[in-house]
């Protein structure tokens, strides 16, 4: 649960009524991330979910990168907007809980465009020669800055660049944060802001998405 659904469950409730449907799909593996993971918050969710999907179908991306997999959902609905020959790569970290996305991905109309791959994103950014028109990064904290100066060279004009979680639960208002991954979040927003390549804008939904495009 956010920062904003634990001020407001009424306004959360109200806005999901008034979004367009959830897949099945989705629903279930929401369900099931629910069921059988420690830390279920982590999960996108619905509104984001098709915030996420929306986003992709007006990008119409042939080429994404997600870093956080989990269990899948956020990947799920960034496909919905793929072009017909394109790809999403997805990263995560934890071996233990990949069989859930995996068994999800199989099932998809998109499992022949999701590339899942076992990988730490530091490496993956340092090693790939891929060129990305859309990024989501929902993981790490600590590492968001890295990830931003690694993605940068990897982007052209016109890619969509976005950040989850960079409200961190009303934290960044702390103004000498002793907190790590408070600092870096702030470090974020207020470099994504003052670059002069990108223009952003920070949405409030659920933790914060710093949502920025090259120019
Ligand atoms: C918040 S969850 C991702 C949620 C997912 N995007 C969704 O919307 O359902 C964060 C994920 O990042 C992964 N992660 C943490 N550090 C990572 C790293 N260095 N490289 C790749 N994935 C990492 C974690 O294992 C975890 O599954």
């Amino acid at each position: 649960m956010s920062f904003f659904e634990e001020q407001c469950p009424e306004m959360d409730r109200y806005l999901e009524n008034h979004a367009l449907a959830e897949p099945d799909i989705l629903k279930r593996l929401r369900k099931e991330t629910f069921q059988k993971t420690t830390q279920p918050h982590m999960i996108s969710g619905y509104l984001q979910g098709r915030l996420l999907a929306i986003l992709s179908k007006i990008i119409h991306p042939k080429n994404i990168l997600e870093i956080g997999t989990f269990t899948g959902y956020a990947t799920l609905c960034l496909a919905e907007g793929l072009s017909k020959d394109g790809k999403i790569t997805t990263l995560d970290i934890n071996e233990e809980l990949a069989y859930l996305p995996k068994k999800y991905f199989l099932e998809s109309e998109y499992s022949g465009q999701i590339d899942f791959q076992l990988k730490d994103a530091k490496a993956f950014l340092k090693e790939t020669d891929e060129v990305f028109d859309f990024v989501f990064i929902d993981a790490d904290k600590e590492n968001y800055v890295e990830y931003f100066n690694l993605i940068k060279p990897r982007i052209k004009s016109g890619a969509v660049v976005l950040f989850d979680n960079v409200l961190w639960y009303g934290k960044v208002l702390e103004e000498n944060p002793k907190q790590k991954s408070t600092q870096i979040i702030k470090e974020l927003n207020a470099m994504i802001a003052k670059d002069e390549d990108f223009e952003n804008v920070i949405l409030p939904l659920r933790d914060g998405l710093h949502l920025s495009r090259k120019k």
